[in-house]
């Protein structure tokens, strides 16, 4: 693709659980010039424990942003036609560092990371209600290991250094947002839909919130400055960075970026992101919807300082894309995640093999930290095909799971949703997810719906308007072939085996 001669260029980092990108944007057609990715390590220390290199977020990103500069060359197209450039990032994530030295302090506790199952249970104990849900009408969320106050407080109970460095004032933290903002630009701050997964904003003001910080034992001076979505955050100040000077002016937690790049902009607009989890968001509008059924209310955007901030629903699954890493790098029974189509497609279903990949214990609607994974149903005649294809059927059960409760939530039937993620590329998973949810599935040409997202952001806090590029007229849509009987007895087959993954963990 060629940049249009005269338009600026967007840059947009994409910071997830499995990799970074870099990827650039025409301003005017929202049209994908280049990217480069790299994959990002996730270490799992202990059983439950999920962890990243700090700064090996920040090397790949900058690496990933030289080679993208590098491709454009290559393209004849110069990088100062490169205005500005927006982050979107894996959410919930910690990252405490030192701020005389700016070193981490400890790994990075990944969002799915379940160390702090003891932290909640105490912290619930502590509660007035004795409930998960004590601070849902303030911040949208349980109190679960999956949110990064549950993190920090683990963190500073556990870690000797944090807690000196939070004696001596010199402790720095946040989410990876933060994270990457100081390390390119010596800014600290966040943006309110990063901030809205921590469970320390107030969803009505958007600030931080006394109460919570209390309840968690911080210091909200310590605290990044809540922004925004769409302003002037820093600029790139890494002396040999080939975008040094390029300012940053747009941040999105990854999943709110795709609703943007999805241009679910309208209230009850919704989407189905296949990353690493899945991740459904329905925009709500200007107001907070506080859910009854386990799903999260969550900042969807706020589109400049003086906008109003839009709110979703989310529905996470904790588990989706890293199942399929796990039956690579794990049980070593495919060679490629790109392989389980071919391999899922020899056989016409699982052979009765249900798959429920609660590495992590369970997220929506269930939240249960003691669940964990487990295939049932297994014959001497069960091969890897069925594994591979009951571990792409297990992504689409945990999506219907979302899709149901966000129809009770709204009181609307969702007979189509908008997909995107990486793993939309595998035909067989869409097929199965409109056959196994019974909805039509769309899924957009331009894939990279994260990406432009976050670079729509940037757009618009460097002054311009790129929605218009995100209302994309070029669609595949997959249909459900099967009948109402066969998918209501697979579905309760498989909620039948998520019950036997709860309280395994004891
Ligand atoms: O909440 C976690 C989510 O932001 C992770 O996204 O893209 O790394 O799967 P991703």
């Amino acid at each position: 693709l060629q940049a249009d001669a005269d338009s600026v260029l967007i840059g947009s980092i994409d910071q997830g659980t499995g990799s970074s990108r870099f990827l650039v944007f025409s301003s005017s057609t929202g049209a994908l010039i280049t990217y480069h990715q790299e994959e990002v390590d996730i270490i799992y220390p202990r059983n439950g424990w999920a962890e990243a290199n700090p700064d090996q977020l920040v090397q790949s990103v900058l690496s990933c942003i030289s080679s993208a500069v590098s491709n454009l060359a290559a393209l004849g197209i110069a990088a100062n036609r490169i205005g500005c450039i927006g982050i979107a990032n894996q959410r919930e994530t910690l990252v405490a560092w030192d701020r005389r030295t700016g070193e981490p302090v400890h790994p990075a506790i990944l969002w799915l990371d379940a160390r702090t199952e003891q932290t909640v249970e105490r912290l619930i104990a502590t509660t007035r209600s004795r409930s998960a849900a004590e601070f849902r009408s303030i911040c949208g969320l349980p109190i679960t290991t999956y949110f990064t106050g549950v993190k920090i407080r683990w963190l500073l109970d556990n870690v000797p250094a944090a807690r000196e460095l939070q004696s001596s004032g010199n402790l720095m933290m946040g989410t990876v947002d933060t994270w990457l903002l100081y390390k390119l630009t010596g800014e600290y701050a966040t943006d309110v839909t990063n901030a809205s997964r921590t469970m320390l904003l107030d969803l009505a003001t958007c600030q931080w919130d006394p109460r919570l910080c209390r309840f968690f034992g911080l210091d909200q001076k310590m605290l990044p400055k809540v922004c925004s979505s769409a302003e002037l955050f820093g600029r790139i100040s890494v002396a040999d960075c080939p975008l040094a000077g390029v300012p940053i002016t747009g941040i999105l937690g990854d999943q709110q970026a795709a609703l943007v790049g999805q241009g679910c902009l309208e209230s009850g607009d919704t989407k189905n992101t296949y990353g690493s989890g899945c991740f459904m968001l329905c925009n709500t509008g200007l107001s907070p919807v506080v859910s009854s059924s386990g799903l999260l209310t969550t900042v969807a955007y706020q589109l400049g300082r003086s906008a109003a901030p839009v709110y979703a629903l989310e529905g996470s699954v904790a588990v989706a894309g890293t199942a399929i890493r796990w039956l690579r790098d794990s049980l070593g029974i495919v060679g490629s995640v790109a392989e389980t189509e071919t391999l899922a497609g020899k056989v016409p279903d699982t052979a009765g093999c249900y798959f429920v990949p609660a590495f992590n214990g369970l997220y929506c609607p269930y939240w249960r930290s003691d669940a964990r994974g487990l295939i049932v149903g297994l014959t001497g005649a069960t091969s890897r095909e069925h594994l591979c294809r009951a571990a792409l059927e297990a992504v689409c059960y945990q999506s219907r799971e979302l899709l149901d409760c966000m129809e009770t939530e709204c009181g609307t039937t969702l007979n189509r949703i908008k997909v995107d993620g990486g793993m939309t590329s595998n035909r067989l998973l869409m097929q199965l997810q409109a056959d196994l949810a019974g909805v039509t599935v769309v899924r957009p040409e331009m894939a990279e719906t994260t990406a432009l997202g976050a670079a729509v952001a940037a757009a618009w806090g460097h002054g311009i308007d790129m929605t218009a590029s995100v209302r994309q007229s070029s669609v595949t849509e997959f249909y459900p072939m099967t009948g109402p009987v066969d998918r209501l007895r697979k579905f309760q087959r498989w909620l039948d085996a998520v019950q036997r993954s709860i309280g395994w963990h004891r």
